[in-house]
């Protein structure tokens, strides 16, 4: 095993807020430990347009508090293909850089794991950033209590609001096909009702539970619509219920991409710098094409391969079950 010398770091796919404490752990851990970092600048752009620069322990002084990612970050298609990962490839190595650390989530953990089978000379750690919460190998990802935090603040005043005027509001929130934040934040906020993609809801079996709802005299009512549930978008679900439910204002929020910034929690700040801080440790341990996460409150590591292959991430049973019942 040759010994490690220079790493790089990058956030890629969606921000997510805790990818900054992050990534101060990263440069941190490695200059604690004698290695080189490089900062890549909107993920794997910026490995293929060379577009990066040398960290050291002030590069990420006062960002723990920060959302996004002061790396940036991109959706980047070019490094799909194979040119792609060779300038890629030729970047790092003239750089003298022999580990990367991804921040990210599958589409992120994909592009690390073809990289690092064509380029097996270049180590390569997965850390989960995301705030869908959908990755196998990790029971949390960066960004996914944050996220659930900020819609919650949202939810609450819309409650205030549909309390006052009687109404009944759609909310859809994001997860792309992960209800995970749907269902958190459904259960804190007592939602009446959570569609999920996990769990086919029928839009009867809504409106019977809406009506049931007028009747034990709710005066407001809130629906949250995960992004990726079946029924095809908020507005139309909203519509079907309104031609059956009548005596109700009906109101559709999307709240967006509000959700994905703000500053970090402290559950995300302490992931974050926990799970940079085992990255590293993990590459100076000669591992590599694998991603860390958290399990049971530990920091373990699973192959890339496993994680993607697996691609299923559980929502827990009991939350499934006490969506329906405390919401009465
Ligand atoms: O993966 C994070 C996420 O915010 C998803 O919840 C959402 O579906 C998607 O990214 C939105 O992507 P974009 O910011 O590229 O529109």
């Amino acid at each position: 095993m040759q010994k490690l010398s220079k790493i790089a770091v990058l956030t890629s796919g969606g921000d997510a807020p805790g990818m900054n404490p992050c990534i101060r752990a990263v440069v941190r851990t490695a200059i604690y430990n004698g290695l080189q970092v490089t900062g890549v600048r909107q993920g794997y752009q910026g490995l293929i347009d060379n577009n990066m620069y040398e960290m050291n322990n002030r590069s990420v002084s006062n960002i723990l508090n920060l959302g996004g990612t002061i790396l940036k970050t991109a959706r980047c298609l070019p490094f799909r293909t194979d040119e792609g990962m060779e300038i890629a490839y030729n970047n790092l190595r003239a750089r003298g850089i022999d580990g990367l650390v991804v921040i990210g989530g599958d589409g992120t953990f994909t592009g690390a794991l073809r990289f690092s089978k064509k380029y097996p000379d270049i180590a390569v750690m997965g850390v989960p950033g995301t705030i869908d919460n959908d990755l196998y190998g990790s029971t949390y990802t960066l960004g996914f209590d944050t996220a659930t935090n900020t819609v919650i603040e949202a939810i609450d005043k819309i409650r205030d609001t549909a309390d006052a005027h009687d109404r009944l509001f759609f909310i859809e929130v994001m997860g792309r096909d992960s209800g995970a934040i749907a269902l958190r934040a459904g259960i804190s906020c007592g939602a009446e009702a959570i569609l999920l993609p996990e769990k086919e809801t029928a839009i009867e079996e809504l409106i019977v539970s809406l009506k049931a709802g007028q009747y034990n005299k709710k005066s407001s009512s809130i629906v949250i619509v995960a992004e990726g549930d079946k029924h095809g978008g908020v507005y139309d679900i909203a519509k079907a219920v309104e031609k059956e439910v009548k005596n109700y204002d009906i109101k559709v929020t999307i709240l967006g991409h509000l959700q994905r910034g703000g500053s970090p929690s402290s559950f995300d700040r302490i992931l974050g710098s926990r799970l940079g801080y085992a990255a590293v440790n993990a590459l100076i341990a000669g591992k590599t094409q694998q991603m860390v996460g958290l399990q049971a409150n530990n920091i373990v590591s699973t192959d890339l391969e496993e994680a993607l292959n697996q691609h299923e991430f559980k929502l827990e049973d009991d939350l499934m079950q006490m969506m329906e019942i405390l919401s009465i």
